[in-house]
């Protein structure tokens, strides 16, 4: 049995015990403020959020509301003022290491090549040189950086940063999925491209994940759940099922009138959350 074959039945069988409650991340009453000149300034307040093993979950709302601020909860890097975060029935309390994280930020490693960044996570899990060399190679492919291997960090485009920062994460097949706002620097066609890629992988290996974008179309065409937040303190405006059928392609979706009942009925919530009337 291959590393890889063995890491997917391990994730079935984790997802299977996640799956007989079916809840893994429970969010309950949570507040987070932050200190901001002898004040406090509350970002997130009362919010209460299931997320069911295998789901797709949207995140959408204004800037600055807290958005990354809940990924940072659920990651373990931040720990809420009030209320708790549970994942797998138990209580958040350092870092989640059942998480893969694609951060807003880029944090690849400056002095590892693009093949040694991928590579990290399998090397903390000492997987054998020959396997580690073909993953590496697979997602290299996947994500379109072949002939940029041995490229540092600086040597490659901003795009091209968080292509690997997404391919460093999706191939260690974390339990769920983080994405903050992960494909907003690519271009139109490659952002498509990995879009289809996502979804191809969360629907072989039923990845919970929680993905946090500006764009709501592309919030619809993704998730199976769209939560709107209010401006700071952040709120769950609405959270809203997305019934479209799967498998989907994203380069069509938006064209049904699903799609567009969907946009309006969101769009409506959202917008008065970040117009800002001229
Ligand atoms: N570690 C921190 N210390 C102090 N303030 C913080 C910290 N992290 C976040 N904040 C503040 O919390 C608020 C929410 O930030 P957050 O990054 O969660 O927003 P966001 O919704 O992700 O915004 P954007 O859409 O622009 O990424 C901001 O006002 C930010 O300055
Ligand atoms: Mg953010």
């Amino acid at each position: 049995m291959t590393q890889r074959a063995r890491d997917a039945t391990e994730r079935a069988t984790l997802r299977t015990s996640a799956s007989e409650s079916g809840v893994i991340i429970e969010v309950r009453d949570v507040g987070k403020s932050f200190p901001l000149e002898g004040k406090e300034v509350k970002v997130l307040s009362g919010i209460d959020l299931d997320v069911t093993a295998g789901e797709f979950v949207a995140l959408i709302g204004p800037s600055g509301c807290g958005k990354t601020t809940l990924l940072n909860l659920v990651a373990g890097l931040v720990q809420p003022t009030t209320g708790q975060i549970r994942y797998e029935g138990h209580e958040v309390r350092g870092i989640n290491t059942h998480v893969g994280y694609v951060t807003q930020k880029d944090t690849l490693l400056p002095w590892r090549t693009v093949e040694g960044n991928i590579a990290v996570a399998l090397d903390v899990q000492r997987v054998p040189a020959a396997e580690k060399r073909q993953r590496v190679q697979a997602f290299v492919k996947k994500v379109g950086l072949s002939g940029f291997e041995r490229h540092l960090p600086h040597q490659i485009s901003g795009g091209m940063r968080s292509r690997v920062a997404i391919a460093r994460t999706l191939i260690y097949n974390p339990t769920t999925i983080i994405m903050d706002e992960p494909f907003a620097a690519l271009d139109a066609l490659l952002r498509l491209r990995l879009q289809t890629e996502l979804l191809d992988i969360w629907s072989e290996f039923k990845t919970t994940i929680l993905y946090v974008t500006h764009d709501l179309s592309e919030a619809i065409a993704l998730a199976d759940r769209v939560l709107v937040f209010t401006q700071r303190p952040a709120r769950i405006k609405l959270d809203q099922r997305v019934e479209l059928p799967r498998p989907r392609d994203i380069s069509k979706v938006h064209t049904t009138h699903e799609f567009g009942e969907l946009y309006d009925l969101l769009w409506r919530a959202l917008r008065e959350e970040v117009w800002i009337e001229g």
